[in-house]
């Protein structure tokens, strides 16, 4: 192991945007001779080219020098903020992606309280403008065919918990929350859901994510991301934003009607409301993997969650029948409000 390692902190690839000044130097790790080498110097711009270059050569991770930290979360937080200011709304899909990706990416590299509270407002922003697409949207169909858009790719943790915040603000205005801070709970609530899924063995989430086949103990390793989301969350706990219910969706969102989830095996009349809608949000995301978007409804996949649960039979039941039975019936009527 090189002596240097410690110096250095990774950062991904995908969180460098083309053209933008850079605040920091880059370096790359050569395996072959065990070392950093400075690749794009301070004050420099990597353009598109240089981009799709390292991609191409499968170098997704770069990496900085510690003492740069700050410099580099500050150029992370301009690019969210820059994203979710595009007025292109042929574009608008993708650059909440990159935000929520550059969000999700830049978790575990907060250090300073200045960090954490960048971080946090960064979500806010994200959360805020989730919550405006839907409502100003009104139709389902429309909110969810842009959803659908980001599933465009590898299916990643940013693209997912974005998928998961984004129904859940839809499914709790269907089912009659509309107030601001319910909304906001759900949305922050969802984008940060599986943040625990970054601290357990990548090829773990990845199978996740993918619906791969687990082994027992890759599944025992899974089992540990609620927990670790809620550690991940203490550091920045002090937010006003990371409220209880918030904290609730991270905890429970694996838990069962049947009390046969994890972590703490609740059951039906001690599974929190939020936590419940974003348990069916979480759901329906993966089941959007399986189906062609075009031809299939939010609709339908609910009605396919219904029955799926149904010919379990009494006493398997996953999700709350009588949330998925209301939300059907209000996805019936195709608006948002
Ligand atoms: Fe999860
Ligand atoms: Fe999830």
């Amino acid at each position: 192991m090189n002596s240097s390692e410690n110096e250095y902190k990774q950062i991904q690839l995908l969180d460098i945007l083309p053209n933008q000044v850079l605040a920091f130097d880059v370096y790359i790790f050569l395996p072959a001779n065990n070392k950093y080498v400075k690749y794009i110097n301070e004050n420099d711009t990597m353009d598109e080219d240089q981009i799709q270059r390292l991609k191409f050569k499968k170098i997704n991770e770069l990496f900085i020098h510690k003492f740069d930290i700050d410099k580099y979360n500050r150029y992370v937080s301009s690019n969210i903020r820059a994203l979710l200011d595009t007025d292109n709304q042929q574009k608008r899909q993708e650059a909440i992606k990159s935000a929520a990706e550059l969000i999700i990416n830049s978790v575990d590299i907060l250090s300073s309280d200045g960090d954490i509270i960048e971080w946090n407002n960064n979500c806010i922003e994200l959360t805020k403008t989730v919550i405006d697409d839907i409502v100003k949207t009104e139709d389902i169909g429309i909110a969810y065919d842009k959803i659908s858009e980001y599933l465009s790719g590898s299916p990643s943790l940013a693209s997912h918990s974005l998928i998961v915040s984004s129904l859940g603000v839809i499914f709790a205005m269907s089912l009659g929350n509309t107030a601001p801070r319910t909304l906001t709970e759900i949305s922050f609530g969802g984008l940060v859901h599986d943040i625990g899924l970054g601290d357990i063995p990548t090829q773990v989430a990845e199978k996740y994510l993918t619906k791969d086949e687990m082994t027992l103990v890759e599944v025992a390793l899974l089992k540990e991301h609620p927990r670790k989301g809620i550690n991940i969350l203490q550091k920045i706990i002090r937010s006003k934003n990371i409220t209880d219910n918030v904290l609730k969706i991270v905890f429970e969102h694996h838990e069962n009607v049947c009390g046969k989830g994890y972590p703490q095996g609740l059951a039906y009349d001690d599974l929190s409301y939020l936590p419940k809608i974003i348990s069916i949000a979480d759901k329906v995301s993966f089941e959007m993997l399986d189906i062609d978007k075009e031809d299939i409804s939010l609709k339908y996949i609910i009605l396919k969650i219904i029955r799926e649960q149904e010919s379990k039979g009494y006493g398997k039941e996953l999700l709350d029948k009588r949330m998925l039975k209301a939300l059907l019936e209000s996805l019936s009527h195709g608006r948002t409000k």
